[in-house]
């Protein structure tokens, strides 16, 4: 550098310019940081912050709805109610666990003699009014197939005049407890119907034995009531695969 060029004027104002333009550019950088610096800057971040907004509109919603004091309150009752309550029948075997209790005791299970329960078909004791009147009530669940008068439907056989209503009670037992698996014949006509009829082991003795008695004794039908002691002594059936005509006593 020209000696004659440096003199104190000119260090002096290259220092306050040095000085300004770096401070331009400081303050440039704050700003850039200032609006800048809570914005995610990668990907992963940018995922996380809606993630963190999702799960703080469901906390809030969730607090609204449900406060933790019932919740707190709900699940000791909901667990004493599932400790109490009793499990279903099984009523289709491929539900059972192999080799399980249950599957060997089905499976040993006696065949039931029959016989015995249609012994005691009383052909002329009257029928009582109330457990017809039970039977009424639940014949609703048979009278979507059968029909509301038992005169049958596209889905199912009749029940009116039908010789095995009013045949041997084990076989309606029987077939209420286990459900039917065609062919089966009515009044001269073969039915098959696809999947035959379900199992409705879930009445009770009384109720089985009323719905029995009244389609005995409804339709035209005319014959003995079914005994609640009948329906129990059949109860090891349930669980059994549907049971055929083949396995059935002949009406
Ligand atoms: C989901 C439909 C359905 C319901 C509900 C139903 N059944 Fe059946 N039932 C059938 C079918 C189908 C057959 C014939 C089996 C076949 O075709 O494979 C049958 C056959 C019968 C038979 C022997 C054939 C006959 O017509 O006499 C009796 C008895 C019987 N059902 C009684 C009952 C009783 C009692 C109830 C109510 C407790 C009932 N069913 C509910 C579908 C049903």
């Amino acid at each position: 550098m020209d000696p004659s060029r440096d003199n104190l004027i000119i260090r002096f104002t290259t220092f306050w310019w040095a000085l300004g333009t770096f401070f331009i550019f400081a303050v440039m950088l704050a700003v850039i940081w200032l609006f800048n610096h809570s914005d995610p800057t990668t990907m992963e971040d940018a995922a996380a912050k809606s993630r963190y907004i999702t799960k703080a509109k469901i906390d809030a919603a969730q607090a609204a709805n449900i406060s933790p004091e019932v919740l707190d309150a709900t699940i000791p009752k909901l667990a004493k109610q599932l400790a109490a309550t009793k499990p279903l029948a099984v009523e289709q075997p491929a539900q059972l666990v192999p080799g399980s209790d249950t599957a060997k005791k089905l499976a040993s299970a006696p065949a039931v003699d029959t016989k015995a329960i249609d012994v005691s078909d009383a052909a002329e004791a009257p029928i009582d009014p109330a457990v017809m009147a039970i039977g009424k009530t639940q014949f609703l669940v048979c009278a979507a197939c059968h029909g509301q008068n038992g005169e049958g439907s596209p889905i199912a056989p009749p029940l009116a005049g039908s010789e095995w209503v009013k045949g041997p009670i084990s076989n309606l037992i029987r077939i209420q407890l286990r459900g039917l698996q065609g062919p089966i014949s009515v009044k001269g006509t073969e039915y098959n119907m696809p999947g035959g009829m379900a199992a409705l082991a879930y009445q009770t003795d009384e109720q089985i034995a009323g719905v029995l008695t009244y389609v005995r004794n409804s339709f035209g039908n005319k014959a003995s009531a079914v005994k609640p002691e009948q329906v129990a002594a059949l109860r090891s059936e349930v669980g059994k695969p549907q049971v055929s005509a083949a396995e059935l006593t002949k009406p």
